[in-house]
């Protein structure tokens, strides 16, 4: 399997497919708990297949709480390669009995950094997104000033190694930037949704890594279907190693963390990596 590496923050080299948590615990932000055995089984054999970067974040977690995505990390994973890169967010708060709370007073974060401290038993963590707005799309005129200086003090005091943000606007990033050091984005994206050109191009300036979430679009039908079946039947490879494939390509610094509880869809997406698309393919993928 031969996997194109990138320098997330500058220092800390990933190969371009690696691996979104939050289908760990539950098919979904929210669901009934999937079986914890798998999950660890999942997660040792990403690493055994070349996974060296994992998406993650404290309010991954089933209905009941009863099993979460950090919890299951430290459980297979612990203690660390030097080489796995461990990503995680704060902002949104799973609430008991179910709901989310979104954070958006900065004296909130301290905590949340914290718990995944705990939670993933790490003294640093490599990255922490701030996961801005309810959605999954960008708010513009949503200021994250405030919370972003609270995250680069807990980062001067070596909580965090990078930082980085999500759900955010191209004005965001530039709000961040003079702040601190914006490592990486990770907006709604897939291949049948473009709407992030303006972000993915401001990424593309700085260097920074772009990162999108539903890289498969979530799990939904694609849009854009019929287009990439077309394509897969070429390669003989299936339509999510195609969109994968293709979010590969739309970008040197796009990154993809499918997301998987299984393991037979997890040894599929690390597959992608073998597939090198023509431009015959960029054609008919549009
Ligand atoms: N920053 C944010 O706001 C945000 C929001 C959402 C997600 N994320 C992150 O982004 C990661 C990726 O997003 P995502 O997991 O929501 O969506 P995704 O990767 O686009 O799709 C995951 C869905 O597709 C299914 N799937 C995966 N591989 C497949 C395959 N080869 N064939 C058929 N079905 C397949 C999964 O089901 P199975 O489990 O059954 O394979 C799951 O239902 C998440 O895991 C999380 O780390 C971040």
């Amino acid at each position: 399997m031969t996997q194109t590496r990138f320098l997330l923050g500058g220092d800390l080299p990933v190969n371009r497919i690696g691996y979104g948590a939050m289908r760990l615990a539950a098919n979904g932000f929210t669901g009934p708990a999937r079986d914890p055995a798998v999950g660890i089984a999942v997660l040792r054999r990403a690493l055994e297949l070349g996974v060296d970067h994992i998406d993650t974040a404290a309010f991954y977690a089933s209905d009941d709480g009863s099993v979460t995505a950090n919890g299951l990390i430290r459980e297979a994973l612990h203690p660390y390669r030097d080489d796995l890169v461990i990503a995680t967010k704060v902002g949104p708060v799973r609430q008991p009995g179910g709901g989310v709370h979104m954070s958006t007073d900065p004296a909130e974060l301290r905590p949340q950094v914290e718990a995944n401290l705990t939670e993933l038993g790490v003294d640093r963590l490599d990255v922490v997104y701030l996961r801005v707005g309810g959605g999954v799309a960008p708010l513009a005129s949503e200021s994250i000033g405030a919370r972003f200086e609270a995250l680069a003090q807990l980062q001067s005091e070596g909580l965090i190694r990078h930082l980085a943000l999500s759900n955010v606007a191209r004005g965001h990033l530039a709000e961040a930037a003079a702040i601190a050091p914006v490592v990486a984005v990770q907006n709604a994206f897939s291949v049948g949704s473009r709407d992030e050109l303006a972000v993915l191009e401001a990424c593309e300036s700085a260097g920074i890594a772009y990162i999108p979430f539903f890289p498969l679009g979530g799990g939904a039908p694609d849009t854009n279907a019929n287009r990439i079946e077309a394509v897969a039947r070429r390669h003989e490879a299936t339509v999510p190693q195609i969109a994968l494939a293709s979010l590969l390509a739309s970008s040197p610094v796009a990154l993809a963390i499918p997301g998987t509880g299984s393991l037979a869809h997890l040894e599929e997406n690390m597959a992608a990596a073998d597939i090198v698309l023509t431009a015959e393919d960029h054609a008919d993928l549009g």
